[in-house]
């Protein structure tokens, strides 16, 4: 059911609930969302060798989720997610969209060839209708609802005011940063217009750095199928952008408010569950043993299990892991079905079924799924590592 209490969104007998290939939809003055989960994600290996990096959990809830969530909150209920070879994790994880109250819609994509492209390749899914785009991979404090708000003011405005200049092609969300060299940037008139974009620049214009939200209306599709691949062989999204500058369509942005984390990496992934478990509600829906200690901001999942241990928050431990003579530290979340014992571990994120045994001081650390670290008594006393490809260790 739909948070609103209504089934609308449900298929209809008989109809599959979700569809793999892009469906036509030509309905107008609705605002669809397109979030981009495909990609190469070669910053995150091994992790991604094995699975998409948009599914790795943040607070024990997968980094997507928060997207779809977000869309939702914002009243879009036409979800399109652009997948790779991934595909059908996510099916498995997101089905139609019904737990979210949206309607997914999954649109494949072969190989990474730019975020452009994804526009490109969702055309038929978005047909004419404004869309919020949104990297599957982000993840920001801010609601989108706002931004949303925003741009359907100012594309009412000029109508509104009997103004003649044409209403706003395109919104970004722009944040300030420390060295913006390292970012696309925007520069930007007092009227809240862009004026340019300018990728890596060496001299800056501003310290505004494109985040990895945006919303379009229909003339995207044209700046899309007119700019060619960049240097590395993407079609550059803020290549796109500038097209439609070129061309004098008004491009709008609003300045970020509070955190945005792009999670593609170890580093950010970590500091992105930091924050999120800061703002979790605690609760104990498992078992906390007598010589247990349980301190600050934790949740226990239901079927969880600690002896003997201590868990100071913030921190999640997952449903049915369990916890057994171990110190968990915090900024730690551990998935469900793991086994903890005689460890101790903080700041770190641990993916399901994994076993940590007679281990002291794991920190800053993102562990895979079924991925077994353990002390091991055997003589010559040594490591000894199977490791996938990609993967890295630091060891004391
Ligand atoms: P990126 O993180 O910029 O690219 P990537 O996923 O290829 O990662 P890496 O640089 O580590 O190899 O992509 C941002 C988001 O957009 C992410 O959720 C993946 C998605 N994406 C697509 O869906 N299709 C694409 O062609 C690209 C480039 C990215």
């Amino acid at each position: 059911m739909r948070p609103d209490g209504s089934d609308a969104l449900r298929p209809r007998p008989g109809t599959p609930h979700f569809s793999v290939a892009p469906v036509t939809c030509q309905t107008a003055d609705i605002m669809k969302g397109l979030i981009l989960a495909g990609g190469a994600g070669t910053r995150l290996r091994p992790i991604t060798h094995t699975g998409a990096k948009q599914l790795v959990p943040i607070a024990n809830k997968p980094i997507v989720f928060y997207g779809i969530e977000a869309m939702a909150d914002a009243g879009i209920t036409e979800v399109g997610l652009v997948v790779g070879e991934n595909r059908d994790e996510f099916v498995n994880a997101i089905g139609d969209g019904w737990q979210f109250g949206v309607n997914v819609t999954y649109i494949p994509q072969d190989a990474p060839l730019g975020l452009a492209h994804c526009v490109l390749i969702a055309h038929e899914f978005l047909g004419d209708d404004d869309f919020v785009m949104y990297l599957g991979d982000n993840m920001l404090q801010q609601d989108l609802a706002g931004f949303v708000r925003k741009f359907d003011l100012e594309r009412s405005a000029p109508l509104a005011f009997g103004e003649d200049r044409p209403p706003a092609a395109a919104q970004i969300l722009l944040a300030q940063v420390d060295d913006p060299r390292q970012f696309g940037v925007a520069e930007v008139d007092e009227y809240g217009e862009v004026l340019r974009l300018i990728e890596k620049p060496a001299d800056p214009p501003s310290d505004l750095a494109l985040v990895g939200i945006y919303i379009f209306d229909k003339s995207i599709h044209d700046a899309v199928r007119a700019i060619t691949p960049s240097a590395r062989g993407e079609l550059e999204i803020t290549d796109a952008i500038q097209w439609l500058l070129d061309h004098d369509y008004r491009v709008m942005h609003e300045v970020l408010q509070g955190w945005w984390i792009d999670t593609g990496k170890k580093d950010p992934l970590l500091e992105c569950n930091r924050v999120v478990l800061e703002t979790l509600q605690p609760r104990n829906d498992g078992k906390v043993d007598g010589t247990s200690r349980v301190d600050g901001r934790v949740v226990i999942e239901e079927g969880a299990e600690l002896v003997n241990s201590t868990v100071r928050g913030p921190a999640i431990i997952g449903r049915n892991t369990r916890i057994v003579d171990t110190y968990v530290g915090p900024f730690t979340s551990i998935a469900a079905d793991c086994t903890i014992i005689d460890a101790e571990i903080e700041h770190s994120v641990v993916l399901e079924r994994c076993r940590i045994e007679g281990v002291h001081r794991l920190q800053d650390s993102l562990l895979g799924r079924d991925t077994e670290v353990i002390r091991s008594d055997r003589r010559p006393k040594a490591s000894r590592l199977m490791l996938g490809d990609h993967s890295r260790v630091e060891v004391e």
